[in-house]
């Protein structure tokens, strides 16, 4: 990203912003961040975001679907100050202490199957994925992890590895770890088979299916695990079809394949259920979860059958911050406020209240392609050509630039960074949500009208 550009193309005073930004740039490798807009965050409550000169933001990304509850909800601060004071940590490497246990006990909770359960934590979902790989290969004694392409699963070398939407020439110096095969996620909206997977999901999941038996074939008796998120969310948030999933389910569960139900973005709540994969009726072997877990503090944790986690010899899961008790205590609070909030409910109501609005747009701006919502986990696609479905990147940026001119963060995202990425807390109060759809409208007006300066488009980077 060119800020200093774009700070002059902004009608925004970002002057405090910029100077964070100079900072940053002088202390900190570009390699942390993919960045969008010229902003340094300096506040933020419930769905709003302050930037460091005063600008109030209604908040569509929350910190990359990290605050499901919203900014500093008063039961998670609260949880948090009162476990500060008392004990920030003792590894639980070497001891015990009853914050990890009391989270395993309520997270087990909320996950569907009945076979005994464990959990066990980490700090993002990048080591969650790392985590529950390892424990894939302990259980079974097999090596090779099968994966998506479009998939996104973190930057540790193994959750590198098993990602699919980076490129070969971005990671080529990494040495990743070489027992990964991808196969293709079932996009029903676009996919190599040319199938529209809406009109016909039997016959895309037919074909995804029979490229997965094949690659099973072909490493026959050494597949570990099978991780798939439920939606891929950077990768534009896809969904695949409900068949798809029910007979990976099978064929994992004929073949002895862990199946990782990876809900690192997904989970908490926000696709109207506990996890996304609740909306397909199968139980995974094992999920990951991280992000809005916290409650804002990172923690993250894989939870599921107690027999896989158990094959791992210790000490293989042991970080000395692992199971942190501040960031338990948070996490602890954050899944009571989804539960006794009935936060999963209001991400239903809401993401159609939204996608309902995209749908009476669409008549008037022929960019809208596809709208993918299921709860408040939404991406809606931005094309040139509604017929051909031909992504359009630029016009998508014009759209989030507007939208953050005017007040709302709303960024791009997919394999063509051409999705429009839709994550408000899942407690966004009704006004808020009318206001931001105000500024959305505008924002699609300012991009349909070329009142969105064309400059703009070599100095943002975004996905
Ligand atoms: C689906 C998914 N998995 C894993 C990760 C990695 O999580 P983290 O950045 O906390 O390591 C992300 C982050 O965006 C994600 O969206």
């Amino acid at each position: 990203m060119d800020w200093r550009s774009l700070a002059g193309l902004t009608g925004k005073n970002i002057e405090k912003s910029c100077a964070v930004i100079e900072g940053e740039e002088k202390v900190i490798p570009g390699a942390v961040s993919i960045k969008y807009f010229p902003m340094a965050i300096e506040k933020a409550q419930g769905s709003l975001v302050w930037d460091a000169d005063g600008n109030r933001y209604i908040d569509f990304l929350t910190s990359a679907a990290a605050y499901n509850a919203g900014h500093c909800h008063p039961a998670v601060v609260e949880a948090v100050k009162e476990q500060v004071e008392r004990l920030q940590n003792y590894t639980m490497v070497y001891f015990y202490n009853d914050r990890p246990v009391r989270l395993a006990e309520l997270l087990i909770t909320t996950t569907p199957g009945d076979a005994p359960k464990k959990a066990v934590f980490g700090f993002s979902g990048s080591d969650g994925v790392d985590a529950a790989i390892r424990a894939g290969r302990s259980f079974t004694g097999r090596r090779k992890i099968l994966s998506f392409k479009g998939s996104y699963h973190g930057m540790t070398t193994a959750a590198l590895s098993v990602t699919g939407i980076v490129s070969d020439e971005t990671k080529k110096d990494v040495c990743l770890d070489p027992h990964v095969i991808f196969a293709e996620y079932p996009d029903p909206y676009r996919n190599s088979w040319g199938i529209d997977g809406y009109a016909d999901p039997a016959a895309l999941s037919g074909k995804a299916m029979e490229s997965i038996a094949a690659l099973l074939e072909r490493h026959r008796g050494d597949v570990a695990a099978v991780l798939i998120e439920p939606a891929q969310g950077d990768g534009g948030m896809i969904f695949p079809p409900g068949e798809f999933m029910t007979r990976l389910r099978g064929v994992t569960e004929r073949e002895g394949i862990v199946l990782i139900d990876e809900e690192v973005q997904t989970g908490m709540g926000r696709s109207g259920r506990w996890w996304a994969i609740e909306h397909f009726g199968v139980v995974p072997d094992l999920i990951v979860t991280a992000k809005s877990l916290g409650g804002g503090l990172p923690i993250s944790a894989v939870v599921g059958r107690a027999e896989i986690l158990d094959a791992v010899p210790a000490p293989l899961f042991a970080y000395t911050h692992a199971g942190h008790a501040v960031s338990c205590a948070s996490a602890e609070a954050m899944i009571k406020v989804v539960r006794d909030e009935g936060l999963a409910a209001a991400a239903v109501e809401k993401g159609q209240v939204i996608a309902d609005w995209f749908r009476s747009r669409a008549g008037r701006y022929p960019f809208i392609g596809d709208i993918r919502q299921r709860g408040l986990l939404m991406g809606v696609e931005v094309v040139s050509d509604r017929e051909k479905r031909t992504p359009d990147k630029a016009m998508a940026m014009k759209i989030s630039w507007a939208a953050w001119e005017r007040g709302l963060i709303m960024i791009t995202f997919g394999k063509d960074g051409n999705v429009l990425r839709l994550a408000p807390p899942l407690n966004i109060p009704d006004e808020l949500l009318q206001e931001a759809l105000g500024i959305m409208d505008a924002s699609l007006e300012d991009a349909a009208s070329g009142k969105v300066p064309a400059a703009i488009l070599p100095l943002l980077k975004g996905w």
